[in-house]
């Protein structure tokens, strides 16, 4: 199992260049499927995700390949069935149960995996495709799927929740179906519309993503395009909160500034220098962090993302005064807060609430990574503590991050893999 080993309390200096979406990239993989022939996406991360995703798609027929850009070819599609190990081994792998419904009629899935956030329920994605007309049952945790008459019809969906992967796999799903999909209370997430320009760019006909309702005319046949990926707005969130943690100065490039508002607007309390332009972000961590006066809650967007908050978190602890965090999205996201407080760090978790009094420095300490951003939140305690910390199970790290200790070392930080 490999480690970090971090020694911190240096200040952080250098310029960036942000990676593209994992969470843009894995839905788009899985849409590549509805596509008849060959897709091209650029600005894909190299993560361990995303050559799961494209594990799954070789293993379904199709030809994937992911060097410089993922070149994905839907001709020899032929398989309905995706293995239990590759279903457990990222959340995504559910995505392709709306793409294999959209572009085959069936599939047989499973309960996939991912970071343990607390309960991480399918009923939605299952409650909508059976709407859309699949019929599912459930065999000792496989799951079968499949169309009747082999085609979803279209169909108004309303969602208790504005789920991500829901809303994703009900779009996958219905761009092939016959006629129109109304999805009420769909997610906003910038992720979505980047998953609906590029179904747009295969011929899809979508409307309203990025609002509260997404209209989808069902095509017969999409085809097959090329595709820039948006770039990880979470990512540059870790960077910026990393470099405010440790103090110093990054010039973030290729970012989605506008994406990223609901995040920037709260790191600006902090007395940060924050200069943004559309697709360039520039920070500076002077004195001391100021905390963030009002609590942050985590919300669906454009509300501040549940993906950073663990990553604030880092960098709030060492801040003058109290912050509080009030997480409303996954019941158990709090597991890195032990972690920080090995470092040295003084928080009080108060069911969905964390009371982050600030202290004045972290400590180094040997922590093991709890999951993918919770992981990375430490890596930036570790940078901005005095001494060593060793960090363990780091693959939930490369999960999200690509080449996640060349970023850190381009910014001056000391950090080895072992
Ligand atoms: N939920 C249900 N039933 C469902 C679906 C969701 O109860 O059928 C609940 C979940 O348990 C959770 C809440 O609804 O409490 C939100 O889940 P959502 O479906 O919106 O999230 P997701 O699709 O599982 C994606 C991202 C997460 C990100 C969330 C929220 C991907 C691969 N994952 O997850 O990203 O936190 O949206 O924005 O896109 C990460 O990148 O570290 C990560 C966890």
């Amino acid at each position: 199992m490999q480690k970090f080993i971090i020694e911190g309390g240096k200040r952080l200096s250098g310029e960036l260049k942000l990676q593209g979406s994992k969470n843009s990239s894995l839905p788009i993989m899985a849409a590549a499927m509805l596509a008849q022939g060959e897709s091209v996406l650029k600005n894909c991360p190299k993560l361990t995700d995303v050559y799961s995703a494209s594990r799954i798609l070789n293993v379904l027929g199709c030809k994937c390949s992911v060097s410089d850009t993922v070149v994905i070819n839907s001709e020899g599609i032929s398989g309905t069935e995706i293995p239990e190990s590759l279903m457990r081994e990222m959340r995504s792998s559910i995505m392709f149960m709306g793409a294999m419904l959209g572009r085959l009629g069936e599939c047989t899935v499973s309960i996939p995996g991912g970071c343990e956030l607390g309960p991480r329920p399918i009923d939605m994605h299952i409650n909508a495709l059976k709407k859309l007309g699949a019929e599912v049952s459930d065999e000792g945790g496989r799951i079968n799927c499949r169309l009747r008459g082999g085609r979803a019809k279209g169909t108004r969906i309303t969602l208790p929740f504005p789920s991500v992967g829901a809303t994703e796999n009900i779009i996958l799903c219905a761009v092939t179906a016959e006629g129109e999909t109304i999805i009420n209370n769909a997610a906003r997430e910038p992720e979505i519309c980047d998953l609906c320009g590029f179904l747009r760019s295969c011929g899809a006909e979508i409307h309203g993503d990025g609002c509260g309702s997404i209209i989808i005319q069902g095509r017969e046949k999409l085809h097959g395009c090329e595709y820039t990926v948006m770039p990880d707005r979470i990512a540059g969130a870790t960077y910026l909160s990393m470099t405010a943690a440790a103090g110093g100065e990054i010039i973030l490039k290729n970012t989605c500034t506008a994406e990223m508002e609901p995040f920037l607007s709260v790191l600006e309390q902090t007395g940060c220098g924050i200069y943004a332009a559309p697709d360039t972000i520039y920070l500076r961590s002077g004195r001391r962090l100021k905390a963030v006066r009002d609590r942050i809650r985590t919300m669906p967007h454009p509300g501040f993302p549940t993906d950073a908050q663990a990553v604030l978190m880092a960098a709030l602890v060492t801040a003058d005064g109290t912050s509080v965090f009030e997480e409303n999205i996954f019941d158990c996201r709090y597991r890195h807060t032990a972690a920080l407080v090995k470092m040295g760090a003084d928080i009080e978790i108060l069911g969905k609430v964390a009371v982050v009094r600030g202290v004045k420095t972290l400590h180094g300490a040997e922590a093991e990574a709890t999951d993918l951003r919770g992981g990375a939140a430490m890596a930036a305690a570790a940078l901005s503590a005095e001494g060593v910390s060793v960090i363990s199970n780091i693959s939930h790290i490369d999960r999200g991050y690509e080449k996640f200790e060349e970023a850190v070392r381009t910014l001056g930080g000391n950090i080895q893999r072992v």
